[in-house]
């Protein structure tokens, strides 16, 4: 026997089997998503006696528990049980980073909805009624909600974190133009369809299963473990698939899986946990909001020669992901531009409002905005179009960014370049002017968004996928990774790569559930790395089969194995036919004992990070595009349309067309939505307002644009990915960010907009204020 996971990998220039493509791939849960028979976590079927859980929240953002009663919800019919943080018997803190965050509140409440009571009962409704009988005695403190009211206060998470490059100060003498301001980014809502659940079965010999909606079904086994004081052998999580993370089941579905365990583990019955979606929302992380201070210089031709930013991120409660969040705002301030002189300073602050997580982009975009504010602002002053500005500040290659990586295999430009020619960047500008200069009260506007965002996760260790491919003897194949299926189509791309690897069709293929048991120390399905991983490693596993099959057919033809290969499931002997079927030699291979099932590793080779000096190689490649959003605002209501969005994208060469469209255009989408009417509101107290679908607005089909023209680079494969594609998850969020300066753009020119704070999103109440902005507007109703 050999070691199924030798380390090493696979070489940077791993090559894909050269197999040609099958009929139109799709993916492959779209059949039984339509028919509505795909399985998430409480569509199967439930076990006999299963119990329900719900939730004491937290009344106020901040308070101290002065009194907690639970005796009469222990006597309402149906309840099973009640848990509070005393009944836990291992470890009650969680954290992805630090443990500070108690599965339920022990005196303090930190943010409002914040579990203090977890009730089990025989049905949902008595567990609701439980939680109703409780008596609770809270004092209410006051709620930090600022960033940069709780940096004052010096109540941060991690110490200031500053990157340099160049003499920022020093510079400022030799600009010719030089800008300040303000920036207040909003949060974002996640929204996935299915809100956070996850149901624990009991088994033998105190071993539990937990079937849970996660991003990270390792960290969610090793939770468990830990709040139950059992060893993570014990404890076995298994994921079919989620209806949508997005980053919010990165780390915070992992709660919720907790709390079922622990319920499961001391009764010994199953339990289920549904946050229902006011709760998902009230309870759960969102994307950070950040308060941002920028100043930029620029010489007489446009030429960007300083920039120094300072980033409050608004953390909520708890660490969560927050300072590797930040970490990547920092990597991605200044976004695709070339900038001599570099101060970026960011510091995690804490607040009392449920701790934000991970969200598309990663912190990502967060780091990007203001630097765009900036140079719209520079060329507003200067008196030239942003995409002039942007345009001449691209950074070109083996341009090196503040923490000390290099664009080596750049495509920025030839996106930028591509976009340019085919949406005809100069017409649209005298086009837009033309129509301004006719219509009073309808503005037009548009703006362009060059994306340049980093490929790895930051935490270099957690580069690393596995997968565990079997051939079984009819010749069918079931693949398993630490890949989660949350709409992305990873379990798609998985079948395509065996497919492909095999020479057999899609239709011989099955993808598993992602499962602890067959795979462990799974990193989270995030940072759009997880094809990269899991596919590369699927490559290595099939590989490691198709060697052993070839051995066997070239003994029994008395060949080199090399002269084998398998096309349309028939083997082939030097490209010719041999009539020896794809399902003939798997069964010959399984008699002559060679092994029909591998497992396969890979981490990324060159990849580095100093989290200390902020300097190395974090990204393994980058994936990069150009996009031009184009909107009409009405200037008598503050509505507007998004009109357009087109662009042109570096997808390496994709796996399946259609896959990956969607997570251009759904990217896109969250995009738009998060700069534009995604709006989260909440009280001065610190509660949620917006928590509900019909006050908290999403873009829908009838909001974006029908027009929206995806081209892909051509002649672009990656060597670095599988299949000589690309990540693809998270760049294209970026694009959306082109809306909130295109409808900026057509405020600007009814009613130049003069502010210090650029506030975002920029909703139509928002546009309204700028577009008059001396009327006096009544106090905000809260
Ligand atoms: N697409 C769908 N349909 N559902 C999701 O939850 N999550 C996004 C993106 N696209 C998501 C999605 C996020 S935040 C990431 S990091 C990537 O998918 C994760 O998957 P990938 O690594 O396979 O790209
Ligand atoms: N992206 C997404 N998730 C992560 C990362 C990252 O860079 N680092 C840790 N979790
Ligand atoms: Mo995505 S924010 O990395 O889950």
């Amino acid at each position: 026997m050999k070691h199924c996971d030798s380390a090493g990998g696979a070489s940077d220039n791993m090559k894909s089997p050269d197999v040609t493509r099958g009929p139109a791939m799709k993916h492959c849960d779209s059949t039984l998503h339509v028919k509505g028979q795909s399985n998430y976590v409480d569509d199967i079927p439930a076990p006999a006696g299963m119990l329900h859980g719900a939730f004491l929240g937290s009344p106020v953002a901040h308070g101290f528990i002065k009194k907690l009663d639970t005796s009469a919800a222990t006597k309402t019919p149906g309840v099973v049980s009640v848990f509070t943080y005393d009944d836990i018997p291992g470890d009650g803190m969680l954290g992805p980073i630090i443990s500070d965050e108690p599965l339920l509140a022990i005196e303090e409440t930190t943010f409002h909805g914040q579990p203090i009571v977890f009730i089990v009962a025989e049905t949902v409704e008595a567990a609701r009624e439980g939680v109703r009988a409780c008596e609770l005695e809270i004092e209410e403190l006051h709620p930090v909600l600022c960033p940069r009211e709780a940096f004052k206060k010096g109540d941060i998470l991690q110490e200031l974190r500053v990157f340099e490059k160049g003499r920022v100060d020093d510079a400022w003498k030799n600009c010719e133009h030089i800008i300040s301001g303000s920036v207040d980014l909003g949060g974002q809502e996640h929204m996935y369809l299915e809100t956070n659940r996850s149901r624990a079965i009991p088994r033998e010999d105190n071993q539990i299963l937990v079937c849970c909606s996660t991003q990270s079904p390792s960290a969610v086994q090793k939770e468990v473990a830990s709040v139950l004081d059992l060893p993570m052998h014990k404890v076995e999580v298994d994921v079919k698939r989620l209806g949508g993370g997005f980053g919010g089941k990165e780390d915070q579905a992992t709660h919720w899986a907790c709390h079922a365990a622990l319920a499961c583990h001391l009764l010994k019955r199953p339990v289920q946990v549904v946050l229902n979606r006011a709760d998902d929302m009230r309870m759960t992380g969102k994307r950070h909001p950040y308060k941002q201070d920028y100043k930029i210089g620029l010489d007489a031709k446009g030429k960007i020669l300083s920039y120094d930013v300072f980033h409050y991120q608004n953390s909520g409660a708890f660490m969560d992901l927050s300072n590797a969040i930040l970490e990547r705002t920092c990597l991605h301030s200044t976004n695709a531009y070339a900038i001599p002189n570099v101060r970026i300073s960011a510091v995690p602050c804490r607040t009392h409002l449920p701790s934000n997580t991970a969200f598309r982009g990663f912190g990502g975009p967060q780091g990007m905005f203001p630097i765009e504010v900036a140079i719209d602002e520079a060329a507003k002053k200067i008196g030239i179009p942003t995409w002039r500005l942007q345009e001449i500040n691209l950074a070109g290659k083996n341009y090196v960014f503040h923490y000390g990586q290099k664009l080596e295999d750049n495509r920025l430009k030839r996106c930028w370049d591509e976009a340019a020619i085919a949406f005809n960047f100069e017409e649209t500008q005298s086009r837009v002017e033309h129509f301004n200069s006719e219509n009073r009260f309808k503005k037009k506007g548009f703006a362009v968004m060059p994306v340049c965002f980093g490929i790895s996760f930051t935490k270099t260790f957690l580069n690393q996928g596995s997968s565990l491919v079997h051939v079984y003897t009819d010749g069918s194949v079931s693949v398993t990774t630490g890949g989660i299926e949350m709409g992305q189509g990873v379990s798609s791309n998985m079948i395509e790569i065996c497919s492909r690897s095999f020479g057999i069709p899609a239709s011989l293929i099955k993808s598993n559930s992602t499962n602890t048991s067959r795979i462990a120390n799974i990193s989270p399905s995030a940072a759009s790395a997880t094809t990269d991983l899991n596919g590369n490693a699927t490559l290595i596993a099939c590989n490691k089969i198709i060697d052993g099959m070839r051995e066997v057919a070239a003994k029994s033809f008395g060949c080199d194995p090399s002269a084998i290969s398998i096309e349309n499931a028939e083997v082939l002997k030097d490209g010719r036919i041999t009539g020896l079927s794809w399902r003939e030699l798997v069964s010959k291979t399984y008699l002559s004992r060679v092994p029909l099932m591998a497992h396969g590793f890979y981490t990324p080779p060159n990849i580095h990070f100093d989290g200390v000096k902020g300097q190395g190689r974090p990204f393994h490649y980058y994936t990069y595009g150009a996009c031009i959003i184009e909107a009409t605002v009405d200037c008598l209501r503050g509505v507007y349309t998004i009109d357009s969005a087109r662009l042109t994208h570096d997808l390496g060469r994709g796996i399946i067309p259609s896959v990956d469209l969607g997570q251009v255009e759904g990217g896109l989408a969250q995009g738009v939505g998060w700069v534009t009417i995604e709006e989260l509101k909440f009280s001065d107290k610190g509660r949620l307002l917006s928590n509900t679908v019909s006050t908290y607005k999403c873009p829908d089909g009838d909001f974006l644009p029908d027009d929206i023209d995806v081209r892909f680079l051509e002649n672009a494969d990656n060597p670095r990915g599988p299949l000589g594609s690309k990540a693809v998850g998270e760049p294209p969020f970026m694009y959306g960010m082109a809306a909130f300066f295109a409808v900026k753009n057509a405020i600007h020119s009814y009613s130049p907009i003069e502010k210090k704070e650029i506030k975002c999103p920029l909703t139509p109440e928002q546009t309204l204020k700028l577009l008059y902005p001396n009327f006096a507007y009544s106090e905000e109703v809260t």
